[in-house]
């Protein structure tokens, strides 16, 4: 299958991110799939057009985690959206037989529009950002598109305006699938939703200090006041933690009978969930030091995965023209 995936860049990604989508990536992408990631920097403007100094770095930054957590330059395309100019071309096309009713009408614009009220994103850019997500992903002819559930409408979009351009135009454009992650959410450390904005998140670029600072604090099971109250693992956040990484088996039973018997401590639980975070995010840790003090390997993946990405675009925007009879 043709696999096809992107994130805007607005910032580091957290483990949130990496459970519930970059380890889905990588895993399609070693089972073997002809599989596209890249950087969706033009979507990025659509909501944070008035500042874009950072924007290249946050580009690299993105492409160094990307890497970091596994995504090999050796096996997927990696890329960046703004350098491949048919996605544009495309999305102009697409945008000619796109109803405006039908983008006022995707709930995630209007509740986006409520949400980000302070951004003055009334704009043309800002609703036409599905047309956009609907080029990134027809002009690679894609079959799946991982992603998380607040893009189903986008994809159901996707799907809908291909259908409509072959109808028009004859068979052209491929209709893919979302793929959705089986993964359970998440949530911050905290215990409310992860979200940036909270500052209840854990960045895949952190440290172990960090994790101690970030999870020793974090609220248990209300019941355990005291040392000998028992406690509901299933209650607390920290069992929730231990499962999404992978606490070895044995110590999962240790934990789940220690904190239901009350025969350890939530700081000893919490010390081996630091472990457990410790032993996956390790090697991530190590590669993004790695790649930040080799930039310009990081930029030569890029330009490498732009050029593959920029052929592959092209061979889906001439059938493109040719349907449309835009012959030169
Ligand atoms: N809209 C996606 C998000 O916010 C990012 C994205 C842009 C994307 N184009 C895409 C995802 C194409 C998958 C395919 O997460
Ligand atoms: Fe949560 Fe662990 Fe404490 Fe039980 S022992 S309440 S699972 S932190």
């Amino acid at each position: 299958m043709r696999i096809l995936s992107g994130m805007r860049p607005t910032g580091h990604l957290h483990i949130g991110n990496l459970l519930g989508a970059l380890d889905n990536w990588v895993r399609l992408q070693n089972e073997g799939n002809e599989t596209y990631f890249f950087v969706a920097d033009w979507h990025m403007l659509t909501t944070g057009y008035k500042d874009t100094s950072t924007l290249s770095q946050m580009t690299k930054v993105l492409v160094i985690e990307y890497l970091s957590a596994g995504i090999d330059p050796q096996k997927s395309v990696i890329f960046v959206q703004s350098a491949i100019k048919g996605h544009a071309e495309l999305f102009l096309i697409l945008s000619m037989i796109t109803p405006l009713g039908r983008l006022e009408r995707i709930p995630t614009y209007k509740e986006q529009l409520r949400e980000l009220s302070d951004r003055e994103i009334t704009t043309f850019g800002f609703l036409g950002y599905p047309v956009l997500m609907a080029s990134d992903i027809l002009i690679y002819d894609a079959d799946g598109v991982p992603v998380g559930e607040d893009q189903t409408y986008h994809l159901e979009f996707t799907r809908e305006i291909a259908e409509k351009f072959n109808s028009l135009y004859g068979e052209t454009l491929k209709i893919p699938k979302a793929l959705f992650s089986q993964v359970p959410k998440l949530l911050g450390t905290d215990g409310r939703k992860m979200s940036k904005s909270y500052g209840n998140v854990i960045n895949i670029d952190s440290n172990l200090k960090e994790l101690k600072d970030k999870i020793m604090p974090m609220p248990t099971d209300p019941a355990r006041i005291h040392r000998y109250d028992p406690g509901t693992p299933e209650k607390c956040n920290v069992w929730h933690y231990h499962l999404a990484f992978n606490t070895p088996k044995e110590k999962l039973d240790y934990i789940h009978e220690g904190c239901t018997k009350a025969t350890i401590g939530c700081i000893e639980c919490k010390k081996i969930l630091i472990e457990s975070m410790a032993n996956k995010l390790g090697p991530i840790w190590e590669k993004i030091a790695y790649y930040k003090a080799h930039e310009n390997e990081v930029e030569d993946i890029i330009n490498d995965g732009n050029e593959k990405a920029r052929k592959s675009a092209e061979e889906t925007m001439k059938k493109v023209r040719k349907a449309l009879n835009l012959s030169f």
